[in-house]
């Protein structure tokens, strides 16, 4: 019995930002899910990207759900904003926040469903009482901050433990995983319990996006 289900989240960040639009349109037609978009501040993370304007001009462009993933420090700041913009799921770093629980509690009361991200050097015991209250939890598989890096196959017993104690618990969390995620590690981030995969590098590196997150799929379930 398998009733599992794959979702994909490509970045945008793996694309070209002066080409926002086109770069949506390609995500919209591959098949995906959500896009990914990444916010950082030049503080939790040395880049910069963009704000709740550019969320609110690129919302009309796509009807795909926006996947904000907020690299930002004192993420309670911007969440009215970016919930404001048209995120559907806006996510926020463990570190970056002494106020995590309202954090949730912002995006909630936002409208948004509401996800806690950490970063490789965070366990998940951290996250442990928040795991009845959030929609999702990002296991960052590189260091934030910039694409293109190399995955860190440590992280992929995170992803296990979260399905453990999610079955457990009984938790109604989804696992999202984000950083350097290929055909070469979505067999064993499936098998330890994902539910989304957050692409950049390696969806914007494929000639044909549709095959691309086909195959993804077809290696994640075994069938290829
Ligand atoms: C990195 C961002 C990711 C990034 C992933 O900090 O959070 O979403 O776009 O890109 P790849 O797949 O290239 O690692
Ligand atoms: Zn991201």
């Amino acid at each position: 019995m398998n009733d599992r289900n794959l979702l994909f989240s490509p970045s945008l960040l793996g694309g070209n930002y002066s080409r926002a639009k086109e770069e949506a349109d390609v995500i919209s037609q591959s098949g995906a899910d959500y896009i990914h978009l990444d916010v950082m501040d030049g503080h939790f993370v040395p880049e910069i990207t963009f704000g709740a304007k550019f969320i609110r001009d690129l919302r009309p462009e796509t009807d795909l759900v926006f996947d904000v993933h907020m690299m930002v420090e004192r993420p309670e700041d911007m969440i009215p904003g970016i919930a404001e913009a048209g995120a559907g799921i806006i996510t926020v770093h463990y570190e970056a926040t002494g106020h995590i629980y309202r954090c949730i509690d912002m995006i909630k009361e936002s409208g948004a469903e509401a996800g806690v991200a950490i970063c490789p050097g965070t366990p998940v015991s951290a996250l442990e009482p928040l795991l009845g209250t959030v929609d999702y939890i990002l296991v960052m598989t590189v260091s934030p901050g910039w694409g293109g890096q190399r995955f860190i196959p440590a992280m992929v017993r995170k992803v296990k433990e979260l399905d453990r104690l999610r079955d457990e618990e009984g938790y109604a969390y989804r696992i999202e995983a984000d950083g350097g995620i290929s055909m070469e590690n979505i067999g064993l981030l499936y098998k330890a319990g994902l539910d989304i995969a957050a692409i950049g590098t390696s969806f914007f590196r494929a000639a044909d996006k549709i095959s691309f997150l086909e195959d993804m799929l077809g290696r994640a379930e075994g069938t290829l």
